[in-house]
């Protein structure tokens, strides 16, 4: 496999960017018959046009099947598949492209890794972390290997503020330490967990790091290298891309030790009736026909949101949440959670009302073209720990403006009339 650009090469950030025009990239919002205030970034990402087409002209004009066909079109297929994972693995500064596994979510990519690398290595007694703040595909999979090996999950506490109370888990990190699964940013609270640390930390005691970068990655600039984690996943519908596709990196040991899941077609060496072996690296953890249209959906969305520049969509996004934090907190009767705007967090706000649930914020809020997403976010022992059932959540990303952040207060204070609130 080609190399992949090393960090010096990547472009730098342009300095000012008019992120006002950039909405008109994204077709929903100029289709929406009443204004949308698309809120809901978190749970899935709008679309520009750009990924539309890139996948438009795959199925008009580039489709052919994947590494089983010596035409011109399935030849040209294989190449534009592979491309795209060129494209994610500079994405995240992947040492090589080989070490990025397409699947069908971030989700799949943690499930691979839990009974592809954990289940084989698990003992009794083991332990695996994750913290308190993770999302339901961050936790489950953990829960479930533990409770078959006989293992112990291990829960990295928070602080009253949202944040990991890593002094406490640092001294718990120990020789029964199999592996820290950690979220890089929180859906619900939006905090920015400092993984360079955790994975220093790790790496002292040789305990492998596996982050979940479903909401951080598309958002902020990501460098595996200089993480230096062992696993990464992340899913294409959550920075501007298609669904049903998502990528797992590893560190090439990593892979080579993770048995594949899906066994099947294009995941082989050789088949024989008694015995089998696998393909290299990452074909083995593909079994079946690959998603060609997604890849390169995927790959568009990768090249867009680079186009932009990461560092700069980060900024403009913790621009937002500072003044929709700002904004929400001169209303009476909320409770904001997590850290509140700074470094250590991103676009994503989680709060409740007093006297209103929730779910009937958020019915009310739809009727005044504001998207937002109110329940338990995937973490219940997260919304335990906050001690809610649930939570109104608005979360942002770079089409998102100050026109947004209005319409949301004015949903909340109808709410507030409606609802009887004062
Ligand atoms: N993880 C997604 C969310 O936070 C579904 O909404």
């Amino acid at each position: 496999m080609e190399p992949v650009r090393r960090k010096s090469d990547l472009p730098q950030v342009p300095a000012a960017i008019d992120f006002e025009s950039l909405r008109a990239d994204f077709p929903i919002f100029a289709a929406s018959r009443q204004p949308l205030h698309y809120l809901d970034s978190a749970a899935s990402a709008q679309k520009p046009a750009c990924v539309v087409e890139s996948i438009s002209q795959c199925y008009n004009h580039g489709y052919g099947p994947v590494h089983r066909g010596l035409y011109p079109l399935a030849e040209s297929a294989s190449e534009d598949y592979e491309a795209s994972r060129r494209t994610l693995a500079n994405f995240i500064n992947a040492a090589g492209a080989e070490q990025i596994v397409f699947t069908r979510s971030a989700t799949e990519a943690i499930n691979l890794v839990a009974q592809g690398w954990a289940a084989r290595y698990l003992q009794p007694g083991d332990e695996i972390w994750v913290s308190q703040m993770e999302h339901h595909a961050n936790f489950l999979p953990w829960q479930r290997v533990c409770t078959s090996h006989g293992s112990r999950l291990r829960i990295i506490p928070l602080d009253s503020e949202g944040r990991l109370d890593l002094e406490q888990a640092e001294g718990l990190f120990g020789q029964k330490s199999r592996l820290i699964a950690i979220t890089q940013v929180s859906n619900v609270l939006g905090t920015i967990n400092p993984i360079g640390e955790i994975v220093a930390t790790a790496k002292q005691q040789n305990i492998p790091v596996l982050v979940d970068a479903a909401q951080s990655v598309g958002h902020m600039p990501l460098d595996v290298q200089d993480l230096d984690c062992d696993f990464l996943v992340a899913s294409a519908h959550k920075m501007c891309g298609p669904t049903g596709i998502g990528f797992l990196y590893g560190k090439t040991d990593r892979l080579a030790a993770t048995e594949p899941l899906l066994l099947g077609g294009g995941m082989v060496d050789e088949v024989n009736i008694d015995n089998s072996s696998w393909a290299e690296m990452p074909a083995r953890f593909e079994a079946g026909s690959p998603n060609l249209a997604g890849a390169i959906g995927f790959a568009a969305a990768a090249d867009y949101l680079r186009g932009i520049g990461l560092q700069a969509i980060e900024q403009r996004v913790k621009e937002l949440a500072r003044l929709a934090y700002e904004k929400l907190s001169s209303v009476d009767g909320i409770r904001l959670y997590g850290p509140g705007p700074g470094l250590d967090s991103s676009g994503i706000l989680s709060f409740n009302i007093d006297g209103i649930h929730p779910h009937d914020l958020a019915q009310i809020a739809a009727e005044h073209g504001v998207a937002i997403r109110a329940g338990h976010h995937c973490c219940q022992p997260l919304m335990q720990r906050l001690g809610v059932s649930s939570t109104a959540r608005a979360s942002f990303n770079l089409y998102n403006n100050e026109q947004d952040i209005a319409a949301l207060v004015a949903a909340i204070q109808d709410a507030k009339r409606i609802l009887g609130y004062r």
